[in-house]
């Protein structure tokens, strides 16, 4: 990233921390930042650095890979996400998407990682922002209760743990509707959600269907 970019980025960040950094202001700063140095700007700006060494992960579990700022953006525009909303990222990595969800729409947000070590990195990045709506589980998705009204998944699980997964958002469902994001992943066959068009092709909506009770 250039020298300019990254003294924005370290401004952006000051702002991030006083409060006074959130929304469409946030939106149109990134927007400004050519889209080749988005990503990297991003991470300068919430302090995201490497991930530590992989763990071995369980069948199914897909290794951490940050989700792309614009698609982010995307999702929370078309979900949409707003202050009234609960966001939760599922597999939340290093925290950057639930970070990015809570600053632009105001919505408390959670991520759920089976990684201790990002959860560690991702609750220490919250804390230095001073963002205290912003919180992460340390779990295995599918063997946890969850809660929320918009669920992002970076394709972060596949085969029978993404059904376990999606098992238990069906469960949230049942009670009350709810939105589920998903990049660079489809959910074909699933009968309680209703996929909607998007304006990108790597993100795909789904809201749920009224489900009856078993
Ligand atoms: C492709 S990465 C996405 C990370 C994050 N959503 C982002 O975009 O920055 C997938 C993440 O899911 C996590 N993961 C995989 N299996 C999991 C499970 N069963 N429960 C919780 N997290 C899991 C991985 O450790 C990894 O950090």
């Amino acid at each position: 990233m250039d020298e300019s970019h990254r003294q924005k980025a370290r401004r952006a960040r000051a702002g991030v921390m006083a409060g006074a950094l959130r929304g469409a202001a946030l939106v149109d700063l990134l927007v400004s930042i050519p889209v080749l140095e988005r990503d990297t700007f991003v991470d300068e700006m919430l302090g995201i650095e490497e991930p530590p060494e992989i763990a071995e992960l369980p069948r199914g579990s897909v290794p951490y890979l940050p989700c792309g700022v614009d698609e982010i953006l995307a999702t929370v525009r078309e979900a949409p996400v707003r202050a009234g909303d609960t966001f939760v990222d599922l597999g939340s990595g290093l925290g950057r998407v639930a970070i990015l969800a809570h600053l632009f729409s105001g919505a408390p947000a959670s991520g759920i990682e089976i990684q201790e070590p990002l959860v560690r990195s991702a609750r220490a990045r919250s804390a230095e922002l001073a963002l205290p709506d912003v919180s992460f589980v340390h779990a295995d998705a599918a063997g946890t209760e969850l809660d929320g009204s918009v669920f992002f998944l970076y394709a972060p699980f596949n085969g029978e743990l993404l059904r376990r997964v999606l098992r238990r958002v069906e469960e949230v469902a049942r009670r009350r509707p709810i939105v589920v994001c998903a990049v660079d992943l489809e959910l074909h066959d699933v009968s309680w959600l209703q996929p909607r068009k998007t304006s990108r092709v790597s993100l795909t909506l789904y809201d749920s269907r009224p489900i009856s009770q078993p």
